[in-house]
């Protein structure tokens, strides 16, 4: 088939050569932005008289044609004909002729024009992942809500630490999501500039309008510097980069939620509509889900690694290469947007053992470290030294066999270095609900702080929401915005009368 670029070629490209810089998959999510990002370009064109008005209603007429058509189905995206933006071009060539449709690339590129569909898909789909960040964060906090005084062990180093709440865990998730989300949210802002009429790369001698066209694209502002913006896919690297982070803190989750449902551990329990089974062992309750959850994280990072390697050493300026953003970013979108909304689910109907988790906090010396703070604080020991004493003590109830929760033999071990505690006292020193109650710096798993930093959280959650609600309005009011001139000129009106 006959290229629209191929003027001075004698030939057309050979079907093997086709076959490999086609990129009609990854430009089939981006049919309906390539139509708009048209519009856009044509009224702009008509406006500056580039183009008159009876040439953009010819050109917006075939664009609604190719947007109905496409939808519909009725008419499909052709690999011969190398892209979305070539695609697009045709069905106005063909409807209208070269005399009409044949102007509506006059001052633009296809370099330009392939920045304005991903972003513009970009866009929505960010906001898509951030809205299924803001139902997990959601679940999360309010089901910490409902444990700030249940208790359960801390750990570090996957050994027992110290005693924390229930809440205070699943808050921490919240509280790391928060940086997650303000991080797409950066993502969606550098993203949200217009490329177009930067051209190949060097701008135009036509007296083109970048701001209106920002502006009927609902983009922030215009990008302006032409030879930077038509190679840079440094806000593809910045979302992908913004989801690897994202998933690096949802493989956290999911691993906990392997761990803590094993038999050992014993701490949740999945609910069966989010557990698989095996084909052989008929006892098997596995957490597939979360399992894959943390697997996946190596595919966004992968995404990230590709795209980061594709940019690298790229000379400035328009080069093929970029064209291989795409996949692994709509990738990337797809697998975050799921993983979430999958672990909301995994979380949303997570059985908590608490009884279980108030056994483990209370088993294996996690209230060591309190037990030296009291040394300190009413027994004017200096930290080091109380630290030694209460090591010691664990050594020996550890070689008896014994922990905390035989305050006897504690209180034994404690008189011989010399320190008189009451036994009413030492069982409180060393109960789980007590120590976490006696925290009281800023941030710690308290249960009044904890409580306090979810209503935070949960204020943040909202501002967040409404962050993405505005957002979208305002996109949603440029394409109205941009529907409404074309449907004017459409049926016969003109630029005149439209509000620009
Ligand atoms: N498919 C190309 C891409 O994704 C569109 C731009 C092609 N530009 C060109 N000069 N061949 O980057």
């Amino acid at each position: 088939m006959k290229q629209l670029w191929g003027g001075r070629f004698d030939s057309d490209p050979a079907s093997l050569a086709m076959n490999y810089a086609e990129s009609i998959e990854a430009d089939s999510r981006m049919v309906a932005e390539d139509i708009w990002g048209s519009e856009a370009h044509a009224i702009m064109l008509a406006r500056q008289e580039i183009i008159t008005e009876e040439e953009l209603r010819q050109i917006l007429k075939y664009l609604e044609l190719a947007r109905e058509e496409f939808a519909q189905g009725t008419r499909t995206l052709k690999r011969e004909l190398e892209d979305v933006h070539m695609n697009v071009e045709t069905v106005l060539i063909e409807g209208a002729g070269k005399e009409y449709g044949g102007k509506l690339h006059t001052a633009r590129s296809r370099n330009d024009q392939v920045i304005v569909d991903s972003k513009l898909h970009l866009r929505t789909r960010l906001l898509d992942v951030a809205d299924a960040l803001a139902q997990l964060r959601g679940v999360l906090l309010e089901r910490a809500t409902n444990h700030t005084e249940d208790v359960m062990p801390g750990y570090t180093h996957t050994q027992h630490a110290q005693p924390i709440t229930v809440g205070f865990w699943l808050s921490a998730y919240a509280s790391a999501l928060a940086r997650d989300h303000e991080r797409l949210q950066g993502a969606f802002n550098r993203a949200n500039t217009s490329p177009l009429g930067a051209c190949a790369l060097a701008g135009t001698s036509f007296p083109t309008d970048r701001r209106l066209v920002a502006k009927l694209l609902g983009f922030d502002r215009v990008h302006e510097h032409a030879l930077d913006l038509i190679g840079a896919r440094d806000f593809v690297a910045e979302a992908l980069s913004a989801m690897a982070i994202l998933m690096s803190t949802l493989s956290k989750l999911a691993q906990e939620t392997v761990l803590y449902s094993t038999y050992e551990f014993r701490m949740v329990e999945l609910d069966d509509a989010f557990a698989f089974g095996s084909s052989i062992m008929p006892q098997k309750k596995n957490a597939c889900l979360a399992e894959l959850a943390r697997a996946r994280a190596g595919n966004v990072f992968g995404r990230l690694m590709q795209v980061l390697t594709m940019i690298k050493g790229t000379p400035i300026g328009y080069n093929r290469d970029v064209q291989e953003d795409k996949p692994p970013l709509w990738e990337a979108l797809d697998c975050t947007e799921a993983t979430v909304l999958v672990l909301a689910g995994v979380v949303s109907t997570l059985e908590l053992k608490l009884e279980r988790m108030r056994e483990l906090a209370g088993a294996n010396f996690s209230t060591a470290t309190e037990l030296a703070n009291c040394l300190v604080r009413d027994h004017g020991r200096p930290f080091r030294e109380s630290h030694e004493i209460v090591g010691n003590i664990v050594g020996q109830l550890c070689k008896e066999g014994k922990n905390f929760n035989d305050v006897e033999r504690t209180g034994e071990l404690l008189r011989e270095h010399g320190i008189e505690l009451a036994r009413d006292e030492l069982a409180a020193v060393v109960d789980p609900e007590r120590v976490v109650r006696a925290q009281r710096s800023l941030g710690s798993t308290n249960p009044r702080e904890v409580q306090r930093m979810i209503a935070d959280l949960s204020r943040t959650l909202d501002r967040d929401a409404n962050w993405s609600a505005a957002a979208r309005q305002r996109i949603a009011a440029a394409q109205t915005h941009t529907r409404e001139i074309v449907q004017r000129i459409i049926e016969g009106g003109s630029l005149a009368e439209c509000r620009l």
